[in-house]
């Protein structure tokens, strides 16, 4: 554990089957205006929104809607929540939704009362805030991102192509949040694997950096296994409440600060993916599950002995007879097999990616130094043509 780091995270978690309940005692907190923000619509047919609104009723809260938060986002959507926040002198933002909805809920909770436009301060100058923020409770419906307990606020302008994640501090995280594994029962499959496949690769973006011995590390390989083995139960019975509550406490380990600590971390195949979605617009796991194969296989050699180590320890990889090549190869190949027993989008002509496209995708890519290599343009461009 060689790094230096701080360490403090303010959410407050509830957990379980009657986590609802506890609304109640956190509304008691908050002043009477409430901004009730959520997606498309999928919280109304499942009924989770009626249950959120005769708490907010109970609690005789002022309610302001936002909905229509769409999947990835956009700006011009941040300036419409911000209106509806500052305009109703909001006091506290309620999430109620997947990543897309708390991260937005996040986004507003900064701008409202930004005098500068929040997407030139926050997303293209990477400022911290210097305003006053509202605070955010979550109700999580959509299990992958971590949103429920980090800084991660992400937003897309499609019109500059760039999709950005601002990563805030601790006085931005949600205050609350509230985990109840029953609410994303009725996610269609597509969007549960894409999580599951979120939840890994955030492990891993922290996972494959560094080469002391770290305590993170052994964090990591145990959420990676418990992951693993919970997702292939979840896909042959997606009401099993012990593989999804375990998905649903996975996903929040995996991002929120904890196993980052002491480690530079890698990000690249967040910022090639977050590039996919800029351009298409795709869901955020499957633009992660399109690129990942090769991109690991391009820094493979130059990580080799952490591969090597998450052949053997995560994928359970027999090393005997084998070089180190063979078993670092041995693992992804395992990797890559369970990604196809789930189900995910394996490459990126599927998402709707055409070869015009890659030149941009590349130039809109962050380039991150932490991982095993740091990537040129061209590099980009490579792996990005493999993954077609
Ligand atoms: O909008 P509704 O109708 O609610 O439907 C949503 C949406 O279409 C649906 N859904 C959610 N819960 C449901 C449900 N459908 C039925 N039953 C339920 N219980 O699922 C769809 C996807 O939801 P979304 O919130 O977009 O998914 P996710 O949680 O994957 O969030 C994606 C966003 O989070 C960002 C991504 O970039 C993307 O913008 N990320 C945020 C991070 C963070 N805060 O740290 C890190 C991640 O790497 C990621 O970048
Ligand atoms: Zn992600």
């Amino acid at each position: 554990m060689l790094g230096n780091f701080e360490y403090s995270n303010p959410t407050k978690l509830y957990f379980g089957e009657n986590s609802l309940d506890f609304l109640n005692q956190e509304l008691a907190k908050y002043g009477d205006n409430v901004m009730l923000v959520y997606g498309g619509g999928s919280i109304k047919k499942n009924g989770i929104y009626d249950q959120v609104v005769n708490i907010l009723k109970a609690n005789n809260k002022n309610i302001f809607e936002d909905s229509g938060v769409m999947p990835n986002p956009t700006v011009e959507k941040l300036y419409e929540g911000c209106k509806i926040a500052k305009e109703n002198n909001v006091d506290l933002i309620l999430a109620v939704g997947g990543g897309s909805v708390c991260d937005y809920s996040k986004a507003v909770s900064v701008s409202a009362y930004c005098e500068e436009d929040p997407w030139d301060k926050y997303y293209l100058r990477m400022e911290d805030v210097d305003n006053k923020i509202i605070p955010v409770g979550c109700v999580l419906t959509m299990v992958g991102t971590g949103s429920e307990m980090n800084g991660g606020a992400v937003i897309t302008n499609h019109e500059t192509k760039l999709k950005i994640g601002h990563v805030f501090g601790d006085n931005v995280f949600p205050k609350f949040s509230i985990l109840n594994p029953t609410f994303t029962y009725t996610l269609p499959r597509y969007q549960m694997v894409a999580g599951f496949y979120d939840i890994m690769s955030h492990i891993l973006e922290q996972y494959f950096s560094g080469d002391d011995d770290n305590t993170s590390d052994y964090i990591a390989e145990g959420l990676l296994k418990s992951l693993i083995n919970s997702s292939k139960v979840a896909i042959k019975d997606p009401e099993n409440y012990e593989a999804r509550s375990n998905i649903m406490w996975i996903a929040t380990w995996a991002l929120n600060t904890l196993i980052a600590k002491g480690k530079a971390t890698d990000w690249m195949v967040h910022m090639i993916g977050q590039s996919v979605g800029a351009y298409t617009d795709a869901t955020h796991g499957m633009t992660l599950a399109a690129v990942s194969m090769a991109y690991y296989h391009h820094i493979m050699e130059a990580g080799l002995p952490k591969f090597k180590r998450y052949a053997i320890n995560v994928w359970n990889v027999n090393p005997e007879g084998k070089t180190d090549l063979e078993i670092a190869n041995a693992g992804l190949d395992a990797m890559e097999a369970w990604m196809n027993e789930i189900g995910l989008v394996m490459n990126l002509t599927d998402l709707g990616v055409k070869e015009d496209m890659l030149e941009g995708i590349a130039d809109g890519t962050f380039i991150n130094q932490g991982g095993y290599k740091v990537l040129t343009h061209d590099e980009i461009v490579e792996i990005l043509k493999e993954s077609m």
